[in-house]
């Protein structure tokens, strides 16, 4: 499996992950399989506890956005309509020697003399042949002319580079190789040249064989539905969770009673065949997304119903207005996703938001943020910062997507918006020509964009634009796409610290502690008896794990010796740890309980070396909601 050996602290969390039972490869048993990987007991367990937070956040507490459940499997007109069939790709190059691929604009630049040859011949001369005969390897009644019509010849040309320091001699041994796989046996190079290059991304970086044309790649999973394996038949699993909401938007907004604006969230598997999957689960061939589509009328509707509209300022818009366009929606979902990471444990210096380039946009955006957080396998810049990588994308997708699915389902999928007809009519001729005229001109611009022709285009624009002065209009989007599997890597990247301290018997010892945010952290409390041949305490820290476990992740442990015990939670992620001891039953030594009975020691696993191991004691009572206040 493809790891990152090169980074210690990356070494360092992946073998955590396996032995805490985080994250396992994917059928370990066999060799595993590249770019798949299970989450074991704690894993799930954080796993389930980021989907659960998000669907939270983006779902139960706001008024304005619904949840989706849509199949993996869709029509695959879907995927045509969406843009994935013909250009959801990658472009990759192939050594010509190994078939290895790479991908295209991911290729090491490399210096060293680079060795061409035109070709190849076997036996090229006929006192090679004669040579032969003389030495018993023709047999002497057979016909020289015959033996030299059997012998074959290459014109396929054949480049390799030669890293400095390294001997020329490979050069030759490797076109050698590669004439022999095309069926010369005892190759002779044709043509031989030499030539300095200098960081070219030509070559191959491992075999050094310059590369084959660059090709696209598809990175959707294919597969079949019924028992018959033809074209008909093919079928998608979905590379987004995203293009189900649009297929879906006109049945949820029928039978949702949501008005534009309002979303559609939903939470999924995604799978795409991605050419190298790599930096542990970050690039994965199978993952889970968290999608929310968030539509919002056309500009043009929000001019027309306040005025004008209101311009983006710096930090949080606050509350959704009326007069809202598509960038201020743009910037109020970004500053949201950004308060969720950080209300979840990832404080805001760990994440950059990087507002993509005018020439990184794809066609059917008008602005994308994406948040990246600073992995340790990040890459870094000039002062040595760690530049990031993407978690989520927030995406201002115009009315693209659902223009598409319009357009080859040949269903409607705009809205009529009675607000929208009312304002239009108040309007005075001026305005209503210019909120037309824009209109028509955005349909046009994307109708022509898409291959439609110029007559039919200008007839479908007027049409649009006219129903827009009607009330009827397609939503436009706003979509903040995260991956759930990402998400999960940077929390535990961001939780992972190692403390030096001493064990029970005072010897040194170094230990990992994982700094979860007491909302996401997999186990919420450990609870233990002091003692376990103590019958009175193993029964009241059962009582109480019994209640705790029907509110939270609890876990009982008497097992070893309770420093020992407190270690093992840290290096979970728990964040409290509840112990009966003998003063639960005594009464308290001494502190503001002195004397009093029915109490437990509380432990912290803290956010910092010194907070780790601090405790106090509360009445047995309180337990339960001293808990559900910290970790809600
Ligand atoms: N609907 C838009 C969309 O799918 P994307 O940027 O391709 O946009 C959104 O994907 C998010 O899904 C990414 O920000 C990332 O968190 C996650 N993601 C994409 N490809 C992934 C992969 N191969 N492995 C893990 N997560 C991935």
């Amino acid at each position: 499996m493809a790891e990152p050996k090169e980074n210690p602290l990356m070494e360092k969390i992946v073998s955590l992950c396996k032995r805490r039972g985080f994250i396992y490869q994917s059928s370990e048993i066999y060799g595993g399989i590249n770019g798949f990987w299970d989450y074991g007991p704690l894993g799930a367990e954080l796993k389930r506890n980021v989907k659960e937070l998000w669907w939270r956040e983006m779902v139960r507490l706001r008024d304005d956005v619904v949840g989706l459940e849509a199949t993996i499997i869709m029509h695959p007109q879907v995927w045509r309509a969406s843009g994935h069939v013909d250009t959801f790709a990658d472009f990759m190059r192939e050594c010509p020697l190994t078939k290895k691929r790479v991908r295209a604009d991911q290729v090491e630049p490399q210096s060293g003399i680079a060795y061409s040859y035109s070709g190849a011949a076997s036996n090229p001369a006929r006192a090679v042949a004669e040579l032969a005969q003389e030495r018993g390897h023709i047999r002497e009644n057979m016909d020289l002319e015959d033996v030299l019509k059997g012998s074959s010849s290459s014109s396929e040309p054949f480049c390799v580079l030669v890293q400095k320091g390294k001997p020329p001699e490979s050069a030759r041994k490797a076109a050698i190789q590669f004439y022999k796989e095309r069926g010369i046996p005892e190759p002779a190079l044709l043509g031989e040249t030499k030539s300095a290059v200098e960081n070219s991304v030509d070559f191959h970086p491992e075999s050094g064989v310059q590369l084959g044309p660059s090709r696209p790649f598809n990175l959707m999973l294919q597969t079949w539905v019924g028992p018959i394996q033809n074209d008909e038949n093919v079928a998608y699993l979905r590379p987004e969770t995203a293009q189900a909401i649009f297929a879906q938007f006109k049945n949820v907004l029928e039978t949702s009673r949501q008005k534009v604006p309002f979303g559609i969230a939903q939470v999924g598997k995604a799978f795409r065949n991605e050419v190298t999957p790599r930096n542990f689960t970050f690039r994965s061939r199978e993952f889970e997304q968290m999608e929310l589509e968030f539509f919002i009328p056309p500009d043009e509707a929000v001019e027309a119903m306040s005025g004008s509209l209101a311009q983006p300022g710096n930090g949080h818009p606050g509350e959704p207005q009326a007069n809202w366009g598509w960038p201020i929606w743009h910037k109020y979902w970004v500053e949201e996703r950004v308060r969720f990471y950080e209300s979840i444990g990832l404080p805001r210096n760990t994440l950059v938001e990087y507002w993509q380039k005018p020439e990184e946009l794809a066609h059917y955006a008008r602005a994308t943020v994406d948040i990246l957080y600073k992995f340790p396998f990040s890459k870094r810049d000039e002062k040595g910062e760690l530049m990031g990588e993407e978690l989520e994308g927030i995406a201002a997708r115009s009315d693209f997507d659902l223009s598409q699915h319009e357009r080859f389902s040949g269903k409607a999928m705009g809205v009529f918006d009675e607000e929208v007809r009312t304002a239009w009519n108040k309007l005075d001729e001026g305005k209503k020509k210019e909120l037309w005229q824009r209109y028509y001109d955005a349909r046009l611009k994307y109708l022509t964009k898409v291959g439609v022709a110029i007559e039919r285009a200008e007839r479908d624009a007027k049409e649009d634009a006219d129903g827009f002065s009607k009330g009827q209009y397609l939503p436009h989007v706003i979509e903040p796409s995260a991956g759930v599997d990402r998400l999960i890597l940077a929390l535990i990247c961001n939780s992972f610290s190692e403390l030096n301290d001493t064990d029970d018997k005072g010897a040194p010892r170094s230990r990992v502690i994982m700094r979860f945010h007491p909302r996401v952290a997999p186990i919420k409390v450990g609870v233990f008896p002091l003692l376990k041949n103590k019958p009175e305490l193993v029964a009241q820290a059962k009582a109480i794990f019994a209640e705790l476990r029907q509110h939270m992740m609890a876990f009982y442990d008497d097992t070893g010796a309770i420093g020992r015990r407190y270690a093992r939670q840290d290096e979970a992620g728990t964040p409290f740890c509840v112990t009966v001891d003998f003063e639960t039953f005594e009464g308290v030594k001494e502190g503001p309980l002195a004397g009093q009975k029915d109490t437990v020691t509380i432990r912290y696993r803290g956010n910092t070396d010194e907070e780790n191991g601090r405790q106090e004691r509360i009445a047995i009572s309180q337990v339960r909601e001293w808990l559900l206040e910290r970790i809600r």
